[in-house]
């Protein structure tokens, strides 16, 4: 009988526990996916319960009924389906928040998986085609990427470290115990149920406290006031720092946000808050006349403000600017 060495088997042990990391690292592939998107929806869920502006009406741009209206007037490719969600806005807006906290939920704790990868599949394929249409490239849009990053839990399950793992191990040991099929399947469904009602129902809680309690957030747009010039000097820069088609940035002394001090034409200053007017990203410093917002692709005119294309309805608010010789001053907010 042939004789195997310390090295030989030092070897075979050394292989077999590679093989067993490699096996459990596959295992466990998706797990880090599986807690961003929960983390990650009970998250955004949460913050649009406790946002006053969410619930807000037309009139404030952040509001759910003006980015509906926005992504409706923009060109969606769905637009013939958002008649009904402004019909009923408030349904549909808390809808989607609990929505979220559903989807999120179920992911983290693995119940359901599939079920709840599909819902996160199709709440972000309704924000692709909505909010995000407009935005070029498109793989700045953060919806066409969560909605790929749904797919490997739609298709592999949540079946590790999960509630699904534990009623798929029971049903396993159920039908050892000689329990018929259709048994089986019954108790699967009945207590996965009531862990879904128990999940829904904290949830529900949880969701309804944050509506309640949540931040004090002001239904109210953001408005800069006018820089005091008693509580600080008003920023300025050196007009040689602004070229024509360029821009040079200052903060608003009342709110800290950036501010870009531009000169579309030769002798001719404005400025304009980076704040975008659909959902508050920072716009991108003006480029070929126009400011760019990375977050839905609105653009805005350079020299006015004004909404060159959407989902923003509003011109970006707009400072006055002094020229005294070499130094151009931001003066206070005209709109
Ligand atoms: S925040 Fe949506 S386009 Fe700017």
């Amino acid at each position: 009988m042939p004789e195997v060495s310390n090295s030989e088997a030092g070897d075979g042990g050394a292989a077999e526990r590679a093989a067993q990391r490699r096996a459990l690292a596959s295992r466990y592939a998706l797990l880090p996916l599986r807690l961003f998107l929960g983390v990650t929806f009970v998250y955004a869920a949460l913050d649009k319960l406790s946002d006053a502006h969410y619930l807000a009406g037309a009139g404030d741009p952040a509001s759910f009924v003006s980015q509906t209206q926005a992504a409706k007037a923009g060109g969606s490719p769905i637009a013939f389906l958002l008649g009904p969600a402004l019909d009923a806005p408030t349904l549909f807006a808390l809808a989607i928040a609990f929505g979220e906290l559903a989807v999120g939920l179920g992911t983290l704790l693995g119940l359901w998986g599939r079920v709840a990868a599909l819902g996160g599949a199709l709440i972000n394929l309704s924000l692709w085609l909505t909010v995000s249409w407009n935005v070029s490239p498109y793989y700045l849009g953060n919806d066409l990427g969560y909605l790929m990053a749904w797919t490997p839990l739609l298709l592999a399950g949540t079946p590790y470290l999960s509630v699904d793992g534990y009623l798929a191990r029971r049903a396993g040991r159920d039908r050892e115990r000689g329990l018929t099929e259709g048994h089986v399947r019954r108790r699967a469904l009945m207590d996965g149920g009531i862990a879904a009602v128990a999940i829904g129902g904290a949830g529900l809680l949880s969701g309804s406290l944050t509506r309640t309690f949540g931040r004090n957030r002001t239904a109210a747009p953001k408005q800069s006031a006018a820089p005091d010039p008693a509580a600080a000097p008003a920023p300025a820069v050196a007009a040689a720092s602004v070229p024509v088609g360029g821009s040079a940035q200052v903060k608003d002394p009342a709110t800290g946000d950036a501010v870009y001090i531009v000169q579309p034409k030769a002798g001719q200053y404005c400025a304009f808050s980076s704040v975008c007017t659909h959902s508050g990203c920072a716009v991108d410093a003006p480029r070929n006349g126009q400011l760019y917002c990375p977050c839905h692709g609105s653009r805005f005119d350079a020299a006015s403000g004004a909404v060159v294309n959407g989902p923003a309805v509003k011109p970006l608010p707009r400072y006055g600017v002094t020229k005294d010789g070499d130094q151009l001053t931001l003066g206070p907010l005209q709109s």
